[in-house]
């Protein structure tokens, strides 16, 4: 069979992604139990983060380590990939060393080039277009505060990012209602949009999105890379801030999700990570659990999973 990878929440069927999440709490369980669980002893994963981190890298080094495995922290700056040595040849040599790779990287065919050329299972850390593994973790602290997602609206609010494309993805496997509103020029990626439009609708305004979700997540204005566009992202986005006020407009049980790092007064109002339906530190917490779901479920393999 040929390696699996996790470019995208496509990647998995959604039965696989079920049982990513049910797993995810499952670990959860037993990590708050003490229950030490070591199904990777020996086995080595290689994080390459071309762009900054905190959640991302703790979550995963931190997995690797209660997992009885480890974790190598590769930054272009102390390795050869930052003087110019091509992906390809870095992916066929990365991974005759280590069992599995996570990358936090710019584009998405940066990743999609090293998972061809790698011979173990690739993790997308975040590209400029994907984050999945932010979205498992917010899939599963839905799950947790609510329930099934089929059936349910969740609200993107903000910038059309890496973020809000892998809620697109999610909203059609998982079958939600996803609205969007993003400032006119900001919008995701068409494509998708199209491709998409039976879970997806594009709305004008944050209220439009607000009126009746669920769930309404944001995040920062500028993403990483785009930091030369920060004034004019700021101005252009002045109307889509989540405060408590905008809250309101949701469901009277709508939950309050950001990936983090937050820029309280601009995405956020100051008070908003404070609100009783803010759910974002459970969230951040996932990044851990889901994580550590996904890894066991593409080095052990989906029946290891079932045994435990
Ligand atoms: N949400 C998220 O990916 O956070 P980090 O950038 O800190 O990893
Ligand atoms: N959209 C943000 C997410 C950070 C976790 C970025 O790409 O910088």
């Amino acid at each position: 069979m040929s390696t699996r990878h996790f470019l995208t929440l496509l990647d998995f069927s959604r039965t696989e992604l079920q049982q990513v999440l049910d797993r995810a709490i499952v670990l959860k369980k037993m990590h708050y139990d003490g229950v030490i669980y070591e199904p990777l002893k020996n086995k080595v994963l290689g994080m390459i983060f071309e762009k900054s981190s905190t959640r991302t890298r703790v979550s995963f080094e931190a997995g690797m380590t209660q997992f009885g495995g480890s974790a190598i922290f590769l930054s272009p700056r102390d390795t050869q990939l930052g003087r110019g040595e091509p992906v390809e040849d870095a992916a066929r040599v990365i991974s005759r060393m280590v069992d599995v790779v996570m990358i936090r990287t710019f584009g998405h065919d940066i990743i999609e080039r090293f998972a061809e050329y790698s011979r173990v299972p690739v993790i997308n850390a975040l590209t400029d277009q994907h984050h999945p593994c932010q979205l498992l973790a917010d899939l599963q602290t839905f799950i947790e505060h609510r329930g099934a997602l089929a059936g349910k609206t969740f609200a993107w609010i903000g910038d059309g990012n890496n973020m809000c494309n892998s809620y697109i993805h999610a909203a059609h496997i998982f079958d939600f209602q996803l609205k969007i509103a993003c400032p006119y020029g900001f919008e995701p990626d068409p494509e998708l949009l199209e491709k998409y439009a039976r879970n997806v609708e594009l709305v004008k305004t944050a209220e439009d999105a607000a009126r009746g979700a669920h769930s309404i997540a944001t995040d920062v204005w500028t993403s990483m890379g785009q930091e030369s566009e920060q004034s004019i992202r700021k101005r252009r986005f002045s109307m889509y801030q989540i405060n408590p006020r905008l809250m309101d407009m949701a469901s009277s049980d709508a939950l309050f999700m950001h990936c983090l790092p937050a820029h309280r007064g601009e995405e956020i109002s100051e008070d908003m990570l404070d609100d009783s339906r803010s759910v974002v530190w459970d969230e951040a917490e996932n990044r851990l659990h889901a994580q550590k779901a996904l890894l066991e479920f593409l080095v052990v393999g989906p029946d290891g999973v079932k045994r435990q």
